[in-house]
């Protein structure tokens, strides 16, 4: 185990009140990134004292060690329209940075009034493309972690705990 159930909650619950303090007006988006980030944004959107729309993207990423192209498909748009908004993209984990690098530019292209993003865990060793992380929950050595909405192959996001995967 590497973050417990209790240490990811108190750390969501600081979270949710820095970004209250920082988006005293306006309308803020949510923007979460299928599937991985769902039970973050469940628990950050509920530590929130303000009004938030929850929008739902789904990407996937091409060629993921075989290129680094940076190409990045959109297999799920947002619902609402973003133009004039605060967005703030709520991600699971940073780690090559290709996907959020990439969203960003994307959704900057759409005229909101601002674009950040919060992401629970960070690895940031493993970064090829820069990105701007707002709000981290906390950063984390080189490993593959599953739980809390991460998964290896689909298996082990509903574990509560964040746990460093095995070799086997
Ligand atoms: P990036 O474009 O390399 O930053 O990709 C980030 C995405 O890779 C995340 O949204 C996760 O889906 C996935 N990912 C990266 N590291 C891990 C990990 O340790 N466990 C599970 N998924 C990971
Ligand atoms: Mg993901």
């Amino acid at each position: 185990m590497l973050l417990s159930a209790e240490q990811i909650a108190a750390r969501v619950r600081e979270m949710g009140a820095e970004i209250d303090h920082d988006y005293p007006d306006g309308n803020l988006h949510l923007v979460c990134i299928l599937k991985g980030a769902c039970f973050f944004l469940a628990d950050l959107a509920r530590a929130l004292h303000r009004d938030a729309y929850v929008d739902f993207m789904g990407i996937s990423s091409y060629g993921k060690g075989k290129s680094t192209s940076g190409e990045v498909k959109v297999t799920k748009d947002l619902d609402i329209s973003v133009e004039g908004a605060d967005l703030l993209i709520v991600e699971d984990i940073v780690d090559s940075g290709v996907t959020l690098n990439y969203l960003v530019h994307l959704l900057e292209q759409r005229k909101p009034r601002s674009v950040r993003i919060a992401a629970l865990l960070d690895k940031p060793e493993r970064r090829q493309r820069p990105v701007k992380v707002a709000y981290t929950g906390f950063q984390i050595p080189d490993e593959f972690v599953v739980g809390y909405g991460l998964d290896f192959a689909e298996h082990y996001r509903n574990l509560r705990d964040v746990c460093i995967l095995g070799n086997d």
